[in-house]
């Protein structure tokens, strides 16, 4: 088992006779899931990872790569929400020496509206040799990544010319529908499908993630089998107690049943720190409607034990947490002996920084046990390619399922567009006038 689901730590909140007790709702969560009849079905396309890219797609990225790594060093992605944070995740939590020599280094643009990254990134490309960019993004009219295509392409015109330009701009964006479809279409670029029902926090495993993990040098067939072994491993059974993706999404819900609001996913390894960030938007995007869901939160120690680390251990008691833990990272430091022992230190001398991180995540857990908060672990030996995709399906299957166990469309997020609506009523944006005004009147 690529994964392996430590649950000591969760009784008495939860056993065996309060999963057993959710055995039909979690069959029908998976019924649901695998007869696409539940809400949001129509968004299901992630579910077998062997059916996303259609073969001459995968080749098509795989040429893409290529030609942005013998074209630059940097490939520039623009996008936000799902149409970002997957790739991110992935290219910053794989070891960069599992990367070939080749590949470039990939930077983000469009996740926010920031003058002084925007301005900073634009000054950065100009020490570059040289630049390509992939703009991300399904409907191709969100504000953020909108703003920074128009920088970017209008950076990459005046720095190579409009024909080079277009050579260098690569659009991922929906099959027909949308802005940047018409647009990447009238100015010729290469363009990648996001398919029609994959939905953007579900996307990693499609060109969205994958042109730019490919370009990056890492290997997206790994990944890809990693997911489908995913796949088969959790889709084997819907037995609560020993199908552990279901044994994870039910003991969430079980304990935010019993008050438990927040999940609080722990790492101890700064790189996965946007793979905590691609999990928040997952659950948060999915499970926050309705007036219900888990708040997903996250940490990274043992950096937060010096400063979250006391809410956790004595603070309310309505989270749980829900350590990622690489037991065998592909690093090796080990702690020298100075000769002196005036930090005290001395009987670490010879050991290796990654069992000194071990027993701090050990600790930490029994710690915070011992202080109320429910947890458990998600453990992996050493992560990699394979490693990764597996994790990526296993989390995108317990969403699914634990909205479901919830009653909630985990493929919707209607309340994103709230914040947009009043944003472009107070720019001026034709057509909300009198939004603006009621706004105005608030202010
Ligand atoms: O998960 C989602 O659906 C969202 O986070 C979107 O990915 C995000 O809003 C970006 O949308 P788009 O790809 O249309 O620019």
């Amino acid at each position: 088992m690529t994964i392996r689901y430590q649950t000591k730590n969760l009784a008495p909140w939860i056993d065996d006779s309060v999963l057993k007790a959710m055995q039909p709702q979690v069959a029908s969560a998976c019924d649901l899931l695998r007869t696409k009849k539940g809400p949001g079905s129509d968004f299901l396309g992630w579910y077998d990872p062997s059916t996303v890219v259609p073969a001459a797609e995968l080749k098509a990225i795989k040429d893409a790569a290529k030609r942005i790594q013998e074209q630059s060093p940097v490939l520039v992605t623009v996008g936000i929400g799902g149409s970002y944070l997957g790739a991110r995740a992935v290219l910053e939590a794989l070891p960069f020496d599992d990367a070939s020599e080749d590949g470039v280094s990939v930077d983000f643009a469009g996740q926010h509206i920031s003058a002084r990254d925007t301005q900073l990134l634009l000054e950065s490309l100009d020490d570059e040799d040289d630049v390509s960019i992939n703009v991300i993004s399904k409907s191709g009219t969100t504000t953020e990544p909108a703003i920074a295509f128009r920088l970017l392409k209008a950076y990459m015109e005046d720095r190579y010319g409009k024909e080079e330009a277009k050579n260098r701009i690569y659009a991922t964006t929906d099959a027909k529908k949308g802005a940047l479809r018409k647009l990447a279409t009238e100015e010729g670029y290469a363009t990648f499908t996001i398919p029609d029902d994959v939905g953007g926090r579900f996307s990693v495993l499609s060109p969205v993630g994958l042109l730019p993990i490919a370009a990056s040098g890492h290997d997206i067939d790994a990944m890809l089998a990693g997911a489908q072994e995913a796949f088969k491993t959790y889709g084997a059974s819907d037995d609560v107690l020993t199908n552990d993706c279901l044994r994870y999404a039910a003991s969430r819900v079980a304990l935010y049943r019993q008050g438990k609001a927040i999940e609080i996913l722990s790492v101890f390894e700064p790189a996965f720190h946007y793979l905590v960030e691609w999990w928040k938007q997952l659950n948060g995007e999915s499970e926050g409607k309705s007036r219900t869901g888990i708040f997903p939160a996250g940490c990274e120690f043992t950096t937060d034990l010096h400063s979250m680390g006391q809410w956790i251990q004595e603070g309310q008691r309505n989270a749980f947490e829900t350590f990622l833990i690489e037991e065998k990272p592909k690093a090796s430091v080990v702690v020298p002996d100075t000769g002196s022992d005036l930090d005290g230190l001395g009987y670490l001398a010879g050991r290796e920084l990654s069992e000194i991180n071990l027993q701090a995540w050990k600790g930490v857990s029994l710690a915070h046990y011992d202080g109320g908060m429910p947890n458990s672990s998600l453990v992996v030996e050493t992560l990699d390619a394979r490693v990764l995709g597996n994790l990526i399906h296993f989390f995108e299957r317990a969403t699914g399922v634990s909205c479901y166990l919830q009653g909630v469309n985990p493929f919707d997020q209607p309340g994103v567009e709230a914040y947009k609506a009043n944003m472009f009523a107070l720019l001026g944006k034709p057509g909300f006038e009198a939004q603006a005004k009621a706004l105005q009147a608030r202010l």
